[in-house]
């Protein structure tokens, strides 16, 4: 039987970087600033037609120059990373859209200016390669992929800095995509042992990084109250990934990153269950444990000297007769127990159990986790930005710049005091629900199991998906977060 899902992961566009254009390509895309400035190529156009002001260079603005030549111009706008990531976006749509209606794969060559630097060419090629990301389950082959787009660049020495550039843009592009797939995945195809075992199964791929799968009666042994609460409704019982990647020269100094992500393969919201409306989009529910699974991954391809540990605790939040319930008292690995208010506040209830793990079996020096966790942070920050709590300030800066090198936005949120006694519980040792701001509290709550290590909280319920394509993000999951962590681990390396 063909199963309702494309082959993960799904192709991205290749792009090269060259001295010439091809031959046999078709004619050059010449680029322009706002203006229009054109750059290399553009002295060979007649640009007559420019004055009647209908290009003038904005980010993202393309179109066939109408002297029957077939160059395309394509606006790099005022010149900034963003800009040029939406001009790849743009022009990636643009060569999909001929390769579908020409049933062949359309290519390019990118004539860039001297003056290009590598932050430019590092998002024009996350442009390129996510703006074209689909992901359709339909009786028909997938559409071709647009050919190799090439980009060409006068200089020889140059050519090879910005191709190393080019190809980690690329590497961190994948990292999207993959976390973009898995979150993608329908529910009925993405149960806890799915997402388990094609994370394993890449990570197998991997030299140096080792996947292991703990099944439900570990997670009893292991007294993870948490993880088996949550699953408990399900048919499909909870799993617990760890993947490990151990560099053969670990830098001496660097620390032990240890990143925890919520898989939650379905959120029904269990007992407290959700009004139907948009209940679908909670197969993505597990975009946090996504984008870990995914930036372990690109660390340890790219064998960076640094170790990094992923955990995903993975269970489906459902209704049943063996559904837990509010008023429940669970307790965590590690022992500290919580009064359950509100069953659908499933994500800090898989989280704590992840967490005292790390703290208690692994040594970690940093922690971080990422969850779509609550709608309220969704209301604070709307849909393109994260939620970033932390309990140290360096950690915050380099998830912030990291965020910002990758095009990913991050806003500090604060661990308010006022709202720390909220998490105490009459009956058991923290209460799940606590009243106040929502996003805070659930932070204030996952604290308590993080035994004063530097940690750091993201909250990507917004911007794990997407309603409308817009630049680089296509609708549907967005693999938020893969290519920030994936920076953060680089950070540790110098
Ligand atoms: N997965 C949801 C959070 C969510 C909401 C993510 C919307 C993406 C879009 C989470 O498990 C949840 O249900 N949170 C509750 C917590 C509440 C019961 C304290 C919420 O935010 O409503
Ligand atoms: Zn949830
Ligand atoms: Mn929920």
């Amino acid at each position: 039987m063909r199963t309702p899902v494309p082959t993960v992961p799904t192709p991205l566009v290749d792009v090269e970087v060259a001295t010439a254009p091809r031959r046999s390509a078709s004619p050059p895309v010449v680029l322009a600033s706002t203006g229009p400035v054109f750059g290399p190529g553009g002295d060979a156009l007649d640009t007559a037609w420019t004055e009647r002001g209908e290009f003038t260079g904005e980010a993202g603005e393309t179109t066939e120059v109408p002297d029957g030549s077939g160059t395309r111009v394509l606006g790099t706008g005022a010149g900034r990373p963003a800009d040029w990531r939406r001009a790849g976006a743009a022009l990636t749509r643009v060569l999909a859209e001929l390769s579908e209606k020409r049933s062949q794969r359309v290519t390019a060559d990118v004539l860039l200016p001297d003056d290009v630097d590598a932050a430019q060419v590092r998002a024009l090629v996350l442009g390129l390669l996510l703006g074209g990301y689909r992901f359709r389950v339909t009786a028909r082959d997938a559409p071709a992929l647009p050919g190799t787009v090439r980009l060409v660049v006068s200089d020889l020495g140059y050519a090879e800095v910005l191709a190393a550039e080019a190809a980690r843009a690329a590497e961190a592009a994948a990292a999207t995509a993959l976390a973009r797939d898995l979150a993608n995945t329908p529910s009925n195809v993405k149960d806890p042992q799915w997402l388990a075992a094609t994370a394993a199964k890449l990570a197998d791929r991997v030299p140096g990084l080792s996947a292991t799968v703990r099944d439900e009666k570990w997670l009893a042994s292991r007294g993870f109250g948490g993880v088996l609460a949550v699953g408990g409704g399900s048919e499909r019982p909870p799993r617990f990934l760890e993947l490990v990647w151990k560099p053969a020269q670990p830098r001496p100094e660097s620390p032990h990153v240890v990143l925890v992500g919520k898989g939650i393969t379905f959120d029904t919201g269990g007992i407290s269950i959700k009004p139907a409306d948009g209940m679908h989009l909670m197969r993505t529910d597990m975009a946090g444990g996504g984008a870990v699974i995914s930036a372990v991954l690109t660390v340890a391809r790219r064998a960076l000297p640094v170790r990094v540990t992923a955990l995903v605790p993975i269970a489906e939040n459902h209704v049943s007769g063996s559904a837990y319930r509010p008023g429940d008292v669970v307790r965590h690995h590690g022992g500290t127990t919580t009064e359950v208010t509100n069953t659908d506040a499933e994500g800090r209830m898989v989280l704590a159990d992840a967490l005292a793990y790390a703290v208690g079996d692994l040594a970690p020096d940093v922690l971080v986790d990422v969850a779509t966790l609550t709608g309220a942070m969704k209301v604070s920050l709307g849909l393109r930005t994260g939620g970033l709590f932390a309990t140290s300030d360096d950690l915050a800066e380099r998830i912030t710049s990291a965020g910002e090198h990758v095009g990913e936005a991050w806003w500090r949120m604060p661990l308010l005091d006022e709202h720390a006694d909220a998490v105490r519980s009459d009956v058991a040792d923290v209460r799940q629900c606590p009243p106040g701001p929502g996003g805070v509290t659930a932070a204030l709550f996952l604290r308590e199991f993080t035994a004063g290590l530097p940690w750091a909280h993201l909250d990507i319920a917004g911007p794990a998906r997407a309603t409308e394509d817009y630049d680089e993000v296509v609708e549907g999951a967005t693999g938020f977060a893969a290519r920030t962590l994936v920076t953060l681990v680089e950070t540790y390396t110098r």
